[in-house]
């Protein structure tokens, strides 16, 4: 038997073999009872003493070359058993799917434009990159007014098409108010939301990138009270837990009476309590619609009055997931954010 051509084509084969039941074959034709191998040992009886020495070395080598090769073969086969493509461990926990969620302040966003809406205010935008009239001036904060100093502004290299004015980030949703009455008559009541942009140091309540939800509500008869009344709803239906509101009295010149609103929530919870819990925390600006803004939307201020509202998002968001520091939301740690 030609042994060298046996051993050639068992190191081919089992070179091959990719599964457990493709080896057991191979080991029955190479190693088994009945194989060429074990039918050589059986025949060395017949030859001579010297030959039979000599043959049997032979074979034996190549058994012993046969058994090491079966038992690597096995082991590389069940190391690699869960990964081979006819293998499936039905035991083996499922592979967790990565499933992304909304960033707080989108969520927080939609909940609140969705407590607004059920009270029948519709959603209304306009650019971020606001010219200077319709961020100041139609707001009654003409050039060299104190407020403009407040609101420091980011401006942009830019030609306004239609208006001899100057193009800036805008500083604030107000400047939609004046957009929406050119071309829209009472009654109606809108929120804006949107991003605001504003030159300023940061800390842990400010950032010079932020939202707000710009309220406008005109028709006959509507007061600083119907204000009240629609802010407490809102705000209940977003903490959904008792929330203390105060007003104090604030100036803004294209509202008179103006007032700030400030929040604080009890914490239902003591693992609740974080700094921002504790403290009122400021979260809008607000007033009835000054009489100059209805005249230049050439709404009759006799019948019309309206009240509006400029809401930080942000602040609410860091109420409602007690984030002591405005900064973490656009910060690039994801940990921050898989914590939502
Ligand atoms: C205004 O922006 C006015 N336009 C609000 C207004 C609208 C008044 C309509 C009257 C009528 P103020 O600068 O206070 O006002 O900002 C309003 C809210 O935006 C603040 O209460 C706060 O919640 C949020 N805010 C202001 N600046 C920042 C900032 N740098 N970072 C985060 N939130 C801010």
């Amino acid at each position: 038997m030609d042994l060298k051509q046996l051993k050639k084509d068992a190191e081919i084969g089992i070179s091959l073999i990719k599964n457990t039941s493709n080896l057991e074959k191979w080991r029955i034709k190479y190693l088994g009872r009945k194989s060429a191998l074990s039918l050589f040992f059986n025949s060395l009886s017949k030859l001579s003493l010297k030959e039979k020495k000599e043959q049997g070395q032979k074979a034996n080598a190549i058994r012993q070359l046969f058994s090491s090769l079966y038992k690597k073969k096995k082991n590389d086969l069940e190391s690699n058993l869960s990964f081979s493509s006819n293998f499936i461990d039905i035991t083996q926990p499922g592979e967790k799917i990565h499933q992304g969620h909304l960033h707080p302040l989108t969520s927080t966003l939609n909940d609140i434009t969705n407590s607004f809406q059920k009270m029948g205010f519709s959603i209304i935008e306009g650019p971020e990159i606001e010219t200077e009239y319709y961020n100041f001036d139609a707001l009654n904060i003409p050039a060299g007014h104190p407020a403009r100093e407040m609101w420091d502004t980011l401006w942009v290299k830019l030609e306004a098409k239609n208006e001899k004015s100057k193009m800036l980030l805008r500083t604030h949703t107000s400047p939609v108010q004046v957009r929406f009455m050119e071309t829209n008559q009472p009654p109606f009541r809108i929120i804006v939301p949107g991003k605001c942009f504003r030159y300023e140091a940061t800390d842990a309540s400010h950032e010079i990138q932020f939202h707000q939800i710009e309220g406008l509500m005109v028709g006959e008869n509507i007061s600083l009270s119907n204000f009240k009344a629609i802010i407490e709803e809102v705000v209940k239906d977003i903490f959904k837990q008792k929330v203390l509101i105060r007003f104090r009295p604030s100036y803004f010149p294209f509202v008179a009476p103006g007032v700030e609103v400030d929040i604080k929530i009890k914490p239902k919870t003591k693992n609740q309590k974080s700094k921002i819990n504790n403290e009122w925390l400021e979260i809008m600006g607000a007033g009835m619609v000054h009489p100059d803004l209805f005249k230049r939307a050439g709404y009759s201020t006799n019948r019309w009055q309206g009240f509006a509202f400029g809401l930080g998002i942000e602040r609410i968001a860091m109420i409602k997931y007690h984030i002591d520091d405005i900064r973490l939301f656009f910060s690039p740690d994801v940990r921050f954010l898989e914590q939502f």
